[in-house]
Parts: structure tokens; C-alpha cells; sequence
């Protein structure tokens, strides 16, 4: 089930056997070119690449360690889990405020993941595996902490009322810390499997480098699945502070499935590859057709993970349903290319060509989509196959380079000419939605800042942020490509760690296009010079 990607291995010739002058008049033409073109309009994917693993850092709740580079950050959290007599400290805020939600902080990890899993030597080329590994971790290290037995996990630390009546930072909580949790009799399918999945992937990730905290991962996410699978039940009628945050509302057939289809990824164990065939249908796995992928409905990434297995099935019963799998994951792809035949069936596009699914942060499901589709053309190119879509057949440079062209969008080729990624060129949001990068630095003043202070003296301010928040990816402009930098418009300037997550994978594979560009254009050019 794993793949690796190696764009460049069918296209490559040997430039030692060309004769010595075309290869130098080559560069010299390559060069010309880049100065002209290239220079001016690609995007610096190995800058965004290093400032999106630093938004995982400024994100960071508990201890802080000595080799943290985002320095306006510092300890917070630190008595999480006391009042239930556990140690829940540590893991990530989600987005501007300070409850550590469960679901979506597993979804990252499970992104991150499987950016990693997808990307590796990519992100390896860039320098950047270390980092990426300390993000996941920071968020493993965690869920084994909040995993205190078999059927017991710890869902959510705080919660979204009573923090979200202050304006404070990390490190002057006065808010509620409560900490909530699944158990047998208070199940959480969804939760206990996004996590297993999460768990799955990241053990898949620490395979090569640190076996054993690998065999610790997946014991988590082995014992998770079970838990989930046995005690069934959608973890927001458990814990119902989550209720008005992150409600569950896909329900947690999608995440059961999305787990055991990682389980299955991690140990090739039947056992799970019967669980997503078993349950294909009545689970909804290949009933629903679905536009977007995201911390709730994980139903596009699971049909995408499971089409790939039909190349090596022989079994036709099997066979048949991993058809069936493929053609609402194709039914995802098409419709964010815009090629199902009926406009009800694709994405909405904005003016300036986002993908466009609604108005609050739209930008989790434009990065979603750029690494689902830049899977899926790695996949197609690999195997040598083309999709064929109701409106026409695409092949997998079509795909790739729309995948590309949400991210340019992101990263300032769009109509506001704005970096939606913070930190990133000449222009980018500068008054995000967050509690921390509004109010000055604690390491710069250590005076404490209370509850409604924050909201008095930094939230109603027009000043940008005193701390920058890079590498964030906000909530995005409206469907209009129009996009207002206001602190309250939480809309459109609130970041998520599950929105920065995917572009990790995202970011490497276009860095690694970019960097091996100029020998493939030089390769082609002397090709044709030898016809
Ligand atoms: C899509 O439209 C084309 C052209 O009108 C038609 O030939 C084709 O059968 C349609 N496909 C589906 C699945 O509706
Ligand atoms: C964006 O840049 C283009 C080209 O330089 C310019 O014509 C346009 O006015 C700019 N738009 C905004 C909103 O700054």
C-alpha cells in the first residue's frame, strides 16, 4: 500500500552522455530562461515548507524545550490534567484560543503523517525531516499521555465557552482547564478511531529512525481501534462542551473506517483490509460522494488510500469493492477539477480560481484538497494510468498542476496579492486571530495580562500583531476572493494547525518539481536537439 514517489525516474536521461558543449549551451539557455521567467513568477516552496514546521512550535502547549525556535512562546499548560489526577500536559492548541480539542489535533497528526509517509525524501532533500518529526511527536507524545487505558481517552483539556470569554496568552490561563474524557459507557467512535489513525500513521513514520517508540505507536492505535469499534457512539454526545466547536457530524463510521484502512497500512494485517470491505457499504465508504475532506468527514481519504490497493488484489469479490471505492474517490478528484458533469456535483471555484466550499476558513479544505490531488497524480503517473472523469479524461500533470495552483493562490498569486500562509512574502495577514501573537511577547513582559484585559487593551486594537504567527495558514478570503484583515473577522483570519498540516507534504513535493525542474527542461531540450 505504500508508495513511493519517484516523478522523475521515467523522464530521466543521463546527462554524462551528452557531448560536453550542448550540456553547457543547455545551462546557459536554462539559465536565461529562469532569469527571464521562472525567477519572477515560482514561489519559494522550500521557505513556506521551514515556516509552515514553525507554526507547529508557536503552537505548542506545556513544557517548552531548549531548542524551541518560535522565542515569544513559553511555558503554559502546566497543571493540565491535575484536577482528574492525570498528566494531560503537553499537545497543541488548535487554532487562536487554548482548548487542546482532541479530534481535530489527531486529524493533524494524522496529516503531518501522512505527509511524511508520502513526502519523505522530499521534506529529506529540504532539511527539514528532523523538524517534522519533532511536530508529530509533539503530538504522539501526547495521545499516549491522554491514552491512560484501553477504553479510556482523554477527549478535550478546557473548554470553548469558558476560554473563549477571555483574551489571554498561554502563559497567563486563568480559564477553566477540566479535562473531559471517552470511556466505555461515555463512547467516542470517532474520536478513539481519528486517533488510532493518527497513532498508525505516525508509527509508520517512526519505523526507520526509532523502532520502538514506533511499537509504542501503533500499541496505542491497535488498542484504540478496538476500543472505538467495540463501544460505539459519536464522542460529541459524551463530552458535550465539544458540542458548538468541533460536533461530530459526520458521525464516526468514516473515522472507523479511515482507521482501520491505516492499521492496515502500518501492519498489513487482513484482519483490517476485512474490516473496509465488510463494512464498505454499510458504513457509507462506498455510498457517499463527498467534496471535502477534513477533521470531520474523512470519507475522500480513505477511498483514495483504499483505490490504490486494487492494483495488487486478485480476488474479485475484493476487487469489486475496491471499484467501488475508486469511483468516489474519483468522484472527489473530478469534482475538485471541475469535470462531474452536473455543477451540483464540483467544488465552487472563487473568481481568482480557489477552490471554494464555505466562507468559515475555506482554507482547511483548499489544503486538503492540494495534497489528496497531488497524491493522486504521484499515483497516476506512477501506474501509468489517467482518470477518467464524466466531462473528459485527465492525466496526471493536469491534476498536479491544478494542485499547484492552490497553492500559488495561497502564497500571493491571487487577487488581494496575499500570502494566506503568515510570515510568507511581502504581504501577508498581519492582525490574525490569536491570543498569543495579538498581546506582547511574555518573554518580552512577564506582567500578567488578565482575562478581559486582553480583550480591552490588544484584542480591540488596529495595530498588527506584535508576534508574527509564521507559517500559520488563516481562514482565507470569502467567496468573492476578498479577504479583510480584522482580529475579529475570525473567519477569514483564524489559523488551524489541521489547515498548515497538509501542506507540509504539499510544499516538498513542489519544492522537489521546482529543484529537479531545470534538468528536465535541459533534458528535454537536448533531446530535442538530437532528433
Ligand atoms: C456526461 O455528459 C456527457 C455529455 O453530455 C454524456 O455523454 C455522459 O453520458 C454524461 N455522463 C454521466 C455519468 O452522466
Ligand atoms: C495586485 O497586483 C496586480 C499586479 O501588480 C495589480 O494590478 C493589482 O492592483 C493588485 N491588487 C491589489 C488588491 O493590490
Amino acid at each position: 500500500m505504500k508508495m513511493e514517489t519517484q516523478p522523475h525516474k521515467k523522464h530521466h536521461f543521463g546527462t554524462s552522455h551528452m557531448p560536453f558543449l550542448v550540456q553547457h549551451c543547455c545551462l546557459i539557455i536554462t539559465l536565461l530562461i529562469s532569469t527571464l521567467f521562472s525567477i519572477t513568477t515560482a514561489f519559494d516552496y522550500a521557505d513556506a515548507l521551514s515556516k509552515s514546521l514553525l507554526y507547529f512550535e508557536a503552537q505548542r502547549s506545556g513544557r517548552i524545550p531548549y531548542n524551541q525556535r518560535v522565542t515569544w512562546r513559553d511555558h503554559s499548560g502546566l497543571t493540565d490534567g491535575l484536577e482528574e489526577g492525570v498528566d494531560l500536559v503537553g499537545g497543541y492548541y488548535d487554532a487562536g484560543d487554548h482548548v487542546k480539542f482532541g479530534l481535530p489535533m489527531a486529524f493533524t497528526i494524522t496529516m503531518l503523517s501522512w505527509s511524511a509517509i508520502e513526502y519523505r525524501q522530499q521534506i529529506e532533500e529540504a532539511g527539514e525531516l528532523q523538524h517534522t518529526l519533532e511536530a508529530i511527536k509533539w503530538g504522539t507524545d501526547y495521545f499516549i499521555k491522554a491514552h491512560t487505558s484501553p477504553n479510556v481517552l482523554w477527549a478535550e483539556v478546557g473548554d470553548g465557552d469558558t476560554d473563549h470569554y477571555c483574551w489571554q496568552r498561554p502563559e497567563d490561563m486563568t480559564t477553566s482547564r477540566r479535562a473531559f474524557k471517552i470511556e466505555e459507557n461515555n463512547p467516542g467512535s470517532d474520536l478513539a478511531g481519528e486517533t488510532a489513525a493518527a497513532m498508525a500513521a505516525a508509527s509508520i513514520v517512526f519505523k526507520k529512525t526509532n523502532a520502538h517508540y514506533s511499537h509504542l505507536l501503533l500499541h496505542h492505535a491497535l488498542q484504540l481501534f478496538e476500543f472505538g469499534d467495540k463501544y460505539r457512539g459519536n464522542y460529541d454526545a459524551s463530552v458535550g462542551v465539544v458540542k458548538s466547536y468541533y460536533a461530530s457530524v459526520s458521525g464516526y463510521m468514516d473515522e472507523l473506517l479511515w482507521a482501520a484502512t491505516w492499521l492496515y497500512k502500518a501492519t498489513d494485517n487482513k484482519m483490517y483490509f476485512e474490516y473496509v470491505l465488510s463494512n464498505a457499504h454499510k458504513f457509507g465508504g462506498t455510498g457517499w460522494s463527498i467534496s471535502e475532506f477534513s477533521w470531520d468527514v474523512k470519507y475522500a481519504g480513505l477511498q483514495l488510500m483504499l483505490s490504490k490497493l486494487l492494483r495488487e488484489e486478485k480476488e474479485k469479490k475484493h476487487r469489486t469493492i475496491l471499484e467501488q471505492y475508486r469511483t468516489k474517490a474519483e468522484y472527489y478528484v473530478c469534482s475538485c477539477l471541475n469535470k462531474n458533469n452536473d455543477s451540483k456535483d464540483n467544488v465552487e471555484r472563487t473568481p481568482g480560481g480557489l477552490l471554494y466550499i464555505r466562507e468559515w476558513n475555506n482554507m482547511q479544505y483548499v489544503s486538503t484538497a492540494a495534497f489528496l490531488l497531488s497524491t493522486y497524480s504521484d499515483y497516476l503517473e506512477n501506474t501509468n494510468q489517467k482518470l477518467n472523469c464524466e466531462t473528459g479524461t485527465v492525466d496526471h500533470e493536469e491534476i498536479q498542476s491544478f494542485a499547484k495552483s492552490q497553492v500559488d493562490y495561497i502564497l500571493g498569486s491571487n487577487p488581494m496579492n496575499m500570502s494566506y500562509l503568515v510570515g510568507y512574502g511581502p504581504k501577508y495577514p498581519k492582525r490574525v486571530h490569536h491570543r498569543g501573537a495579538s498581546i506582547l511577547s511574555y518573554k518580552k513582559n512577564k506582567g500578567f495580562i488578565g482575562c478581559t484585559q486582553g480583550y480591552d487593551n490588544w484584542y480591540g486594537s488596529q495595530e498588527p500583531n506584535p508576534n508574527v504567527l509564521v507559517g500559520a495558514l488563516v481562514g482565507g478570503p470569502d467567496g468573492k476572493d476578498n479577504f479583510e484583515d480584522r482580529r475579529n473577522n475570525f473567519m477569514q483570519t483564524e489559523a488551524c494547525t489541521y489547515n498548515t498540516a497538509p501542506l507540509v507534504g504539499v510544499f516538498a513535493k513542489f519544492l522537489h518539481i521546482e529543484n529537479h525542474k531545470t534538468v528536465h527542461d535541459c533534458n528535454s531540450l537536448l533531446l530535442a536537439s538530437f532528433k
